[in-house]
């Protein structure tokens, strides 16, 4: 069966392709690298010896889609293209909701047309509300999104289940995402985000390799076993089997079901800088800082419905992602280059 994998030239895309075809699934994949390097596909088909077909383009693009279809025999897609960047999106908020909003509703709007009802969504933690108890469940409360690009991800939850809701043929599966980190083992793709990295991980790793002077804790008088924030970090290449799994869901199941992604278990900031250091013997020169305006003190999932209906388990450790991260970014100095 071919999947098509929207967005596939991205982090977590790129390592879900691998996953697929290192599982007998055949790609395809439209991206427009508006936040990517085609190179990543070169790598995937380099580590797997298996061939994938890519469509460079834009999502909202109608005539492209049907093209694909035509072209490509999908049992299932996987929506991963979106701009991600939450400061990004308090500034550009129209730019978010054209991206974000149309891709799904133009992507649907095809699918619909060809009969190919299998979807699954890159939602987020951040559509739960703030004010949840730890650790979130799929029933938790969500909505009062921060931002519009929380915002974007609450909204194509309620128009993938409203559509699924109206047609008994569609099958949808939310992913919500915690925090992914790391790369894959052979350190030939990972994470490449453009300018100044906004998230832990990514900025962790340019420090260690001398890209930035050292890294700011955000907060270190949180209520949290060290004073620094916590979030639960789930490695890309688990992640990506998460996909797999959903894609096999989605072929036996109707309906919309969302899932947490992570892995249940939640590290601080400092945590992650000790564990960094001691893993990869490297210096991670760090200074406390003002809290960032919109963050929280506490996020962590309960990944028990993934495991009952899909099977599926983290299994890597924080000593694997931290590896891996600095595996990669040592590896890839400039991450895939110009
Ligand atoms: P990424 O930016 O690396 O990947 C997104 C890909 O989509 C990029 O390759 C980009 O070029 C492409 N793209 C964007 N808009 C497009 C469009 N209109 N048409 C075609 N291609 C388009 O990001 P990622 O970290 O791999 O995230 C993938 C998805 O997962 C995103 O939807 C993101 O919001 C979601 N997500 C990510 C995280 C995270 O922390 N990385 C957490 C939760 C959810
Ligand atoms: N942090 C620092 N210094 C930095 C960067 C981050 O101390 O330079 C801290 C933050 O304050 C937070 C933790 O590290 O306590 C993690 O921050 P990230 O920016 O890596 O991740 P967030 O949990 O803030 O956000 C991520 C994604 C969002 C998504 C959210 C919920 O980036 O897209 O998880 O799923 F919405």
């Amino acid at each position: 069966m071919n999947v098509l994998v929207t967005g596939g030239a991205g982090y977590i895309g790129s390592h879900t392709c691998l996953e697929l075809l290192e599982s007998g699934y055949g790609v395809v994949v439209i991206d427009n690298l508006c936040n990517s390097n085609a190179r990543s596909l070169d790598r995937v088909q380099m580590l797997t010896g298996k061939k994938l077909r890519f469509y460079k383009g834009d999502v909202r693009d109608e005539a492209l889609l049907r093209k694909i279809f035509a072209e490509n025999e999908i049992g299932s897609v996987i929506q991963f293209a979106g701009l991600k960047a939450v400061g990004e999106s308090v500034a550009k908020p129209w730019e978010y909701y054209d991206n974000n909003l149309n891709s799904t509703l133009v992507l649907t709007k095809v699918m619909k047309e060809v009969g190919m009802k299998n979807i699954i969504f890159s939602s987020s933690a951040t559509v739960y509300t703030a004010t949840n108890e730890m650790p979130l469940r799929e029933d938790s409360i969500t909505g009062h999104c921060t931002n519009p690009y929380g915002w974007t991800k609450y909204m194509t939850e309620q128009i993938l289940s409203g559509i699924a809701n109206a047609d008994p043929e569609w099958s949808v599966c939310l992913l919500r995402y915690f925090n992914p980190i790391g790369a894959h083992e052979s350190g030939m793709i990972g994470e490449d985000p453009r300018g100044i990295p906004n998230n832990l991980m990514p900025y962790i790793t340019q420090v260690a390799i001398g890209r930035r002077e050292k890294l700011s804790v955000y907060g270190n008088d949180y209520d949290t076993h060290d004073g620094t924030g916590v979030r639960d970090y789930i490695h890309v290449g688990d992640l990506a089997k998460g996909h797999v799994a959903a894609v096999k869901y989605t072929a036996e199941h109707k309906g919309v079901e969302e899932f947490n992604l992570g892995t249940g278990t939640g590290y601080s900031v400092l945590d992650m800088v000790h564990t960094f250091r001691q893993v990869n013997q490297v210096e991670l020169p760090y200074q406390i800082a003002e809290r960032r305006p919109g963050d929280i003190a506490t996020c962590y999932a309960d990944p028990s419905k993934s495991a009952k209906l899909l099977g599926w388990e983290a299994e890597k450790t924080l000593a694997d992602m931290c590896r891996d991260s600095w595996n990669w970014q040592s590896k890839n100095p400039q991450g895939y280059g110009e």
